[in-house]
């Protein structure tokens, strides 16, 4: 086979056959492939997409390049995973409230992609947090407290880890089935029985439209049902960013006051919510009223925020960053932006603020650049609110590079507003399964 035809039969609206799409994908992995090359492929699958067979067997592909774990003597293990978004921490206060009501979690997440941020990245905010256990370290952390956060290790869907950084670096994010393969390649190596998707909409997300998030739900959906895998979907609003903080150590602060109690009202909603649906397919509760009185209990008891230490501490970080998070890593300088006039904010351009953020340094513009842990946005206001003039409406942490004055300004052009009232936005638009 030669890979240029098959570059070009993608580009020019053909099919793939199984063993075409295997061969692209293992010789990727194993380094027979150039990036250029596997790079034209994905614009080209951008542009004319995959029907449902090409993106299972792309799926399947994928996972084959690796191993897949055996969960089973675990009991029933649900993963979780977001589609992506600005300011989604989702997964730091789901991931501890859900093993401390006893469900194993053993999630493997991601780096930024885009415009948006990853659990990994934000994680290492954490000073001596490790992204990378080995198979065995990460069996026998599950085996003593009940939950692992961590990077996807070299032998899980190896060609996933591959392909998702050069689709970061080469405008190859958004498209269904690259997006469905690559969550769901990861979810079944990983070996869960069961997987709640918070599939974003809206500006700050890889989907824009309601239709467009339904479709990836369904394709995922249908995929998991291949691998006897149950997938639930929630779809949920991005249209501006989740909770207040933009940017991975401010991010981490956030979900840490979450676990305190003290989170923003989105995050915590989206969290519960996630948080019940993971037990009840865990058959940890009967029904989802049943999982939220859990989840609710393990949020006032303090044993959601317990297990986060007990997370950190395992994989090696700073415990002291959980337990004040004020030294977790700040950046030099912090620029407040205030309000011209009184007035409601509008709209907050999701994904404006999350690319001023990868201006900042908090995501990545080439593969494998260094992030800066310490930089980001703080929201004071969310669509909806009233902001008095000169009140901050939100803060800009930067390094002091001259370029952060670009960042500022796109965070401050990002807010739109409205002297009339404005509602605030919906947060849960829709549920598949
Ligand atoms: N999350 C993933 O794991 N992969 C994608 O392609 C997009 C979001």
């Amino acid at each position: 086979m030669r890979t240029v035809e098959l570059v070009e039969r993608k580009r020019d609206g053909g099919r793939l056959t199984s063993d075409e799409i295997a061969f692209l994908i293992a010789g990727y992995t194993k380094g027979e492939i150039p990036d250029y090359q596997m790079a034209a492929f994905c614009m080209a699958v951008v542009w004319r997409g995959m029907d449902m067979r090409e993106t299972a067997d792309l799926t399947a592909a994928m996972v084959a390049t690796g191993e897949r774990l055996d969960l089973r003597r675990f009991g029933r293990v649900v993963d979780k995973h977001s589609t992506g978004g600005v300011g989604d921490k989702t997964t730091l206060v789901v991931a501890p409230l859900v093993a401390a009501c006893g469900l194993p979690v053993a999630k493997m997440s991601g780096r930024g992609l885009g415009f948006s941020g990853g659990t990994l990245d934000k994680l290492e905010s954490i000073a001596g947090y490790r992204v990378d256990l080995s198979t065995a370290e990460f069996l026998a952390q599950l085996e003593r407290i009940g939950i692992v956060l961590t990077g996807q290790t070299a032998d899980l869907a190896p060609a996933d880890g591959k392909i998702y950084a050069l689709r970061d670096t080469t405008g190859t994010v958004p498209s269904i089935p690259l997006i469905a393969s690559s969550i769901m390649s990861k979810k079944i190596a990983a070996g869960a029985n069961a997987v709640v998707l918070d599939v974003k909409v809206g500006s700050g997300a890889f989907m824009k439209t309601l239709a467009e998030a339904r479709s990836l739900a369904r394709t995922m959906v249908a995929i998991g049902k291949a691998h006897r895998l149950a997938v639930r979907c929630e779809l949920t609003d991005m249209e501006q960013p989740l909770g207040r903080a933009v940017g991975n150590s401010l991010e981490v602060a956030e979900a840490i006051a979450t676990l305190r109690g003290d989170g923003p009202p989105d995050l915590l909603l989206l969290a519960r919510l996630a948080g019940a649906e993971m037990l009840v397919l865990g058959g940890k509760a009967r029904d989802r009223a049943a999982a939220l009185r859990r989840i609710d209990r393990a949020l006032a008891d303090g044993s959601g925020l317990a297990k986060l230490h007990e997370l950190v501490v395992a994989q090696g970080g700073d415990p002291r960053m959980v337990d004040e998070p004020s030294r977790l890593p700040r950046a030099p300088h912090v620029e407040t932006l205030k309000a011209t006039r009184t007035a409601y904010v509008k709209r907050i351009a999701a994904d404006e603020v999350g690319l001023a953020s990868v201006r900042l340094g908090a995501g990545r513009e080439t593969k494998g650049q260094a992030i800066d842990h310490r930089t980001g946005i703080v929201l004071h206001a969310k669509v909806g609110d009233r902001v008095e003039r000169g009140a901050p409406f939100a803060e800009v942490h930067h390094s002091g590079r001259p370029a952060d004055a670009e960042a500022i300004e796109q965070v401050r052009a990002a807010f739109a507003w409205s002297a009339g009232k404005v509602g605030p936005r919906r947060l849960v638009l829709g549920r598949i399964s």
